[in-house]
């Protein structure tokens, strides 16, 4: 009676520490996928965690005096249990992961030509270097260079998002822990990620794979704004692109 008491006090407990650990909304589509299949495991993993914690402890207590042990008797029907229930939830486990790991926005296996910028899908290029990033907007000419905490790539919410990551020379791996956005970046290759509704804030991402000597100073910064801050945002750069290019061409036209 007591090891029962003890069994739901621990469950209802385990509950409350479920509810209480709810992680807050999303940040984008790939990240609200991920949390909620990771989510959805601690709430398999911890009523089993818990049962054989209470089993262990209750078999340690009830036994701890016994000096004559009997071996345990075949239970047929208690293994049948244990096997097929076994087997449920690894099923569980498999088809909500593979659900996850699926979709577009965790793993994207289209290219380039599914990008369609005139619908407003926003493309970016993210090239990787010892040490540190290149991203560029090719539909716009504009390119961000890094320089302390490395570049800034502005995005916009709700629109959906295309990067291209790649690398100039070594293996590295861009990695947007709040935005769930992790790639790889291979040398001579570019592999896209894709992402959607994304919240407005600014969001870290730094190299998540060991190359070299500055690895760790391998940061940018993703910045997500509103549709009108991202359009002036573009205009401004744009602006400035053709200013630079007009000054060097009156320096070209000077000196010649
Ligand atoms: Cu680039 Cu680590």
């Amino acid at each position: 009676m007591n090891a029962k008491r003890f069994a739901l006090a621990s469950l209802l407990s385990a509950a409350v520490l479920v509810l209480l650990a709810d992680p807050v909304a999303a940040q984008s589509t790939s990240a609200d996928l991920i949390n909620e299949l990771n989510n959805k495991l601690l709430y398999i993993a911890l009523p089993i965690t818990l049962l054989v914690e209470v089993i262990l402890i209750y078999a340690v207590l009830k036994f701890k005096d016994n000096d004559e042990p009997k071996p345990t008797k075949e239970n047929r029907r208690l293994e049948i249990t244990w096997t097929v229930a076994t087997a449920f939830i690894l099923l569980f486990v498999g088809v909500a992961s593979y659900g996850v790991m699926a979709d577009p926005s965790v793993t994207f296996t289209g290219g380039e030509d599914e990008i369609a910028p005139n619908d407003g899908d926003v493309h970016i290029e993210a090239q990787a270097y010892q040490w540190g990033w290149t991203m560029s907007y090719p539909e716009h000419d504009i390119t961000v260079e890094g320089s302390g905490d490395g570049p800034t790539i502005m995005l916009p919410e709700g629109q959906d998002i295309y990067i291209g990551v790649g690398s100039r020379d070594v293996i590295h791996a861009f990695h947007v822990p709040d935005l769930g956005l992790k790639m790889d970046a291979l040398p001579n290759d570019v592999q896209y990620i894709q992402t959607s509704d994304l919240e407005e804030g600014s969001y870290q991402g730094y190299c998540a794979e060991y190359c070299g000597l500055a690895h760790s100073n391998m940061y940018f910064t993703v910045e997500v704004v509103d549709q009108d801050t991202y359009d002036q945002w573009i205009a401004d750069q744009t602006e400035a692109d053709s200013a630079d290019n007009a000054a060097s061409n009156e320096t070209a036209n000077a000196s010649a």
